[in-house]
């Protein structure tokens, strides 16, 4: 790995991951973003080590010259949200399946040798059987499960048929410091504290007892950074769960944000979310297997970090 493009690469979870590969060292670091959720501000620590380059996944000749040169693309953008594909299904097909299939295009063109793929848990669905593990047949629920599925699938076929090096790593619930908190299609943990700083009462969607395997930022930058590096043979064309490998159910995790907020704000209860999933655990088994993952920081640490960010940012 020399010379890295991150897709995305002003988001959440793309300029985290722009920040380690310029800590990292030794690597020409180029970042694309179109800004669609992304925002400059993300960057401030890296904007002068990186090379940027505000570009659309649906650019095509766009991507033939951010490929240019690069041999390992972190693809980490994306349109997120389960409620965001609901509402408007096109759009995030757009960017999360064509924007895909572009970059896999781009790349393949420019002769890129790893791509690494932000996947997704929804991809599991409401099957049983817990924990989740990377062998269990996919049901997708929503448009959002459907199209991050279909990207792990062009993955596989770039490596059965072009020999490329393509990884999709199934993100759980990820979360901490700049995920966005003011988009009706925020994650759960960013919404309800900035909700909760604001003094206003969070909704939970439903009863409150799905459960999730929150994952901590730095926990998916670490399984980025080990899989581009792992040998070929134990990665390429495969899937990987990328979690803590525990659940927390929302009401606990609601219970846990308000007492680091130390606000007695009781949550409202509202009718459960179309498209949501009721469960959700990995095995990160695979994982640790091929490229030694294991998570740095736990969801209890995690959570006091992301809610002092959001304190820093957000409280008056
Ligand atoms: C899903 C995927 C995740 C993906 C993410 C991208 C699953 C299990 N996870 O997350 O891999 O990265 O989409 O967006 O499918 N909720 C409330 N009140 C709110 C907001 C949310 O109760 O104001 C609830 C939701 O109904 C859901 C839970 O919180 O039950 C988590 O929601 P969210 O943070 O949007 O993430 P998922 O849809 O679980």
């Amino acid at each position: 790995m020399k010379r890295v493009l991150v897709t995305g690469a002003a988001g959440f979870i793309g300029s985290h991951l722009t920040d380690a590969l310029v800590a990292r060292g030794g690597l020409e670091v180029r970042g694309m973003d179109n800004y669609a959720t992304g925002m400059r501000g993300n960057l401030r620590k890296s904007w002068k080590s990186i090379d940027f380059i505000e570009l659309s996944l649906l650019d095509r000749e766009g991507l033939t010259e951010a490929c240019d040169g690069v041999d390992t693309i972190f693809h980490q953008a994306a349109l997120p949200s389960v409620p965001r594909s609901v509402k408007r299904p096109r759009q995030s097909h757009a960017a999360n399946v064509d924007g895909t299939f572009n970059v896999l295009d781009a790349a393949r063109e420019a002769g890129v040798k790893r791509v690494i793929y932000a996947a997704s848990s929804s991809a599991y669905g409401n099957q049983p059987g817990f924990p989740r593990v990377e062998t269990m047949r996919p049901e997708p629920l929503s448009p959002y499960a459907v199209q991050k599925l279909t990207g792990e699938y062009y993955m596989q076929s770039w490596w059965q048929v072009y020999g490329m090096v393509t990884v999709s790593l199934r993100y759980f619930n990820i979360f901490g410091p700049r995920q966005v908190a003011t988009s009706p299609y925020s994650g759960v943990m960013a919404k309800f504290a900035l909700q909760l700083l604001e003094g206003k009462q969070p909704t939970i969607n439903g009863d409150g007892e799905q459960g999730r395997d929150f994952t901590y930022i730095d926990n998916v930058v670490q399984a980025n950074l080990l899989a581009a590096e792992a040998p070929a043979e134990k990665v390429a064309g495969k899937v990987f769960n990328i979690a803590c490998g525990e659940r927390h159910t929302l009401n606990e995790t609601y219970a846990s944000m308000a007492r680091l907020l130390e606000t007695k704000i009781a949550p409202k209860y509202g009718p459960p979310r179309d498209g949501d999933v009721r469960d959700s655990l990995a095995s990160i088994q695979a994982a640790k297997d091929a490229f030694g993952y294991a998570p740095v920081v736990g969801f209890e640490e995690g959570l006091r970090r992301t809610v002092e960010w959001y304190k820093g940012r957000y409280r008056k």
